[in-house]
């Protein structure tokens, strides 16, 4: 079967590297030829890119259509390409609602929304779908962990909480950038702040059947560095903050 991306930017490249990667069986995949010199990099380091001449081709060629444009770009688009009633789209697209899509698709097919991260590439993170399907689940577990939502107003808390990586990253480039102003070498600073984070989130992964707090304790020695550290940066509200941020960031998506 034939895969398409209508949309080659960020979202698209890391999926498709990730289905690169991955023992997801698929004859060719087709990408829009925007963006230019991301499909044109795609084309040059994996086999079996085509880069189609335009969007409707990727329909035509099809069976799997992955909707990663803007909903910007999506609503402009998605009514004028024409679907045919056995194909599986799946958007990726923030904003837009499955009845929305339905209304813009036409036809019968079946329709899937959901949220990969860009460390798909790795093959590695959470992708919620909604509303459940069983080859899409299974198509994403090949490349990263599937969550089914049944109730597409849920699916929204995840879009807020996937708005905190850019946030993530920053709190691990300050404390590199702390450790640089101390004298440590970029590269070392750089390598020991990731390997931890790294070990901090794999124990994180094994231990999620648990509750969280048993990890926020056992990490604890009583009057200890990590203490100290939960402590001030609790008085200083930083958690407080967090969930400040997700509720702004939920409340946005619902505008
Ligand atoms: N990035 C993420 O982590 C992430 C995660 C989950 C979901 N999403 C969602 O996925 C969607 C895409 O996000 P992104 O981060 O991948 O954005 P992006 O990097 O800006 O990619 C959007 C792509 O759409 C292309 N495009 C613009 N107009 C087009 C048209 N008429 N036909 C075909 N392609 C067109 C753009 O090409 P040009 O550069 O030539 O304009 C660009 O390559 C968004 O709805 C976003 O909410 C993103």
């Amino acid at each position: 079967m034939n895969i398409g991306f209508i949309g080659t930017g960020k979202i698209a490249s890391s999926v498709i590297i990730g289905i690169s990667k991955s023992k997801i069986s698929f004859r060719k995949i087709y990408i829009s030829p925007r963006n230019r010199k991301i499909a044109k990099d795609l084309k040059r380091k994996l086999d079996k890119i085509i880069i189609a001449k335009n969007n409707q081709q990727i329909i035509d060629k099809c069976k799997w259509i992955f909707l990663s444009i803007t909903p910007q770009v999506g609503n402009k688009i998605i009514k004028h390409l024409r679907f045919k009633p056995n194909q599986t789209i799946v958007s990726f697209i923030s904003t837009i609602t499955l009845s929305e899509l339905k209304k813009a698709v036409k036809v019968k097919a079946k329709i899937v929304r959901a949220i990969p991260l860009p460390p798909i590439s790795l093959k590695k993170g959470p992708v919620p779908i909604c509303p459940p399907n069983k080859e899409v689940k299974s198509f994403f577990d090949k490349i990263g962990s599937t969550i089914e939502i049944k109730n597409e107003k849920l699916s929204k808390n995840f879009w807020s909480t996937s708005g905190m990586m850019a946030s993530y990253y920053e709190l691990i480039k300050v404390m590199s950038n702390w450790l640089v102003k101390k004298g440590i070498k970029r590269q070392d600073a750089q390598k020991y702040i990731t390997s931890l984070f790294l070990a901090l989130s794999e124990d994180a992964v094994v231990n999620s059947k648990k509750d969280l707090k048993f990890l926020v304790k056992e990490s604890q020695t009583p009057k200890g560095l990590n203490e100290q550290g939960l402590k001030e940066m609790s008085k200083k509200g930083v958690y407080k903050s967090v969930v400040k941020t997700l509720n702004s960031i939920y409340k946005r998506l619902n505008n």
